[in-house]
């Protein structure tokens, strides 16, 4: 009897690896994260894997850390993810595009018609990761002096989803007659001015492009606070999230499903992704000494820099590394991952030197290192206890790391009847069994709304 729940997957690959030293290892590329053929194999790859889909991550400034730390970081140069995912959305034809896009350090409209564009180019196959940034380095690079408030930030972004998601509303579906005959382009009662006056926007519209292949490219979050997770509840088609174990990561799946139904949103319309650093081996040992080769090769400076990024940008200099984790200020920067992390040190019991050490390879998020079956096991027990609805992989070093993983634990996961042997369709929303969202301004939208709230 096949199964009622397969996993999702999708492949973070901006950075390539979270793990600061895997432009260092043994056969890795060192230019990994710039390089665009290596990117063009990546998303090959992928896609004999059958992902639902390529992630990239964005910040609009390069990481605040100390000189000795950025030195040695490979993520200072590489490509915006806007301008990447058009170019591979030409050398692939199934892979799920997703970009991240700031809605602190951004204009709507922008954004609106790049992901838009990017929508039309890949016949359906864009997702657009809506973070507030969460590098506060950012503000300086757009006339600032400081990070704008946590709260402020996420405030800004509901309304900014709303002015978005209108514009790609500006056209029906088939607004565009091109009557060559008549000569009538459009037709005019097939568009909408949105005129949006708010808070934080006024945006008259229409949308210079038509309305995306998918209605809307797929809104996709990865905050875990409170306001992140109410957020997610009413707008997110995906969450990517990071947790360090299983009952983290039920209660998370728990919480913000259980919050939906308040937006009238039907939990299955939202797949919920943990991250997974995923080390393959033949053996539990031969991972685990990959694992180890690879953490031996991260700088002191690298590891607490890092610490300092995943805590919320603290200060940790002074810091006695062979003590516990002092208490620290609540940050304005990522709380969901501070309050992972000082969790995880106190029922560790962990010195800072320790925490330097977990954090430095892959900033605290869960790691499954073993065989293929072993990775499958616990892919499995997350997926069947309602923990996730699939995984954000995350790879120890490129080309190797994404190749193992694509060519021995995809095919144990199939064998397992656990992921698709084959595309179930041509857009991101079909493979993600996601309903295309109605067109608020030209379709009827009636009983239980699908798709993300949007609020009137
Ligand atoms: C898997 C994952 C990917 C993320 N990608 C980005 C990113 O590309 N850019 C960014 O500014 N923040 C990114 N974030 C951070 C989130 O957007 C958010 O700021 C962070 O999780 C803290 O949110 P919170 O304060 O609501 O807990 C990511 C978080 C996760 C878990």
């Amino acid at each position: 009897m096949s199964r009622t729940r397969r996993l999702r997957l999708g492949a973070f690959l901006r950075p390539v690896s979270l793990h600061t030293a895997a432009w260092r290892y043994p056969g890795a590329f060192p230019d990994g994260n710039f390089n665009f053929a290596h990117y063009r194999r990546y998303a090959e790859i992928l896609e004999r894997g059958c992902f639902d889909a390529m992630f990239l991550a964005d910040s609009l400034a390069v990481l605040k850390m100390p000189m000795g730390a950025l030195k040695r970081s490979a993520t200072v140069t590489s490509f915006d993810p806007l301008t990447l995912l058009p170019a591979l959305a030409a050398v692939t034809s199934r892979l799920g595009l997703i970009a991240t896009a700031s809605t602190t350090y951004n204009e709507p409209y922008h954004i609106a018609r790049k992901f838009a564009s990017l929508d039309h180019l890949s016949g359906g196959r864009a997702g657009w990761n809506l973070v507030t940034s969460v590098n506060p380095n950012e503000a300086m690079n757009f006339g600032l002096d400081s990070h704008l408030d946590h709260g402020a930030r996420y405030a800004k972004a509901r309304e900014f989803f709303d002015v978005v998601t209108g514009l790609w509303d500006s056209w029906a579906d088939d607004a565009f007659v091109r009557d060559v005959e008549t000569g009538v382009y459009f037709d005019p009662d097939k568009m909408h001015v949105l005129d949006h006056k708010g808070a934080h926007y006024n945006v008259r519209g229409p949308l210079n492009i038509a309305r995306p292949v998918q209605g809307w490219p797929v809104i996709v979050q990865a905050g875990s606070s409170e306001e992140g997770r109410e957020i997610a509840a009413a707008t997110a088609e995906m969450v990517f999230c990071a947790h360090g174990t299983l009952a983290q990561g039920q209660s998370f799946y728990r919480d913000v499903k259980g919050r939906m139904a308040s937006y009238g949103r039907d939990p299955e319309h939202l797949k919920i992704l943990p991250g997974a650093f995923v080390v393959v081996g033949d053996s539990l040992a031969q991972a685990e000494d990959i694992k180890a080769r690879l953490d031996a090769l991260v700088h002191p400076e690298s590891g607490i820099a890092s610490l300092q990024v995943a805590l919320g940008q603290v200060d940790l200099s002074g810091v006695d590394l062979d003590g516990p984790l002092p208490d620290l200020p609540e940050t304005n920067a990522s709380k969901g991952s501070q309050r992972k992390l000082v969790e995880l040190a106190r029922t560790r019991n962990m010195t800072v030197r320790q925490l330097c050490q977990y954090v430095g390879g892959s900033y605290g998020t869960m790691e499954m290192i073993g065989t293929p079956a072993m990775i499958a096991d616990q892919m499995e027990e997350w997926l069947e206890t309602r923990g996730c609805d699939g995984f954000n992989v995350m790879f120890p070093y490129v080309p190797g790391g994404l190749e193992a993983f694509v060519d021995r634990v995809v095919p144990e996961l199939q064998r397992r009847d656990l992921f698709r042997t084959a595309y179930e369709g041509a857009t991101l929303r079909e493979n993600l069994g996601l309903p295309r969202p109605p067109n608020r301004f030209f379709e009827r939208i009636g009983g239980m709304r699908g798709s993300a709230n949007v609020s009137t």
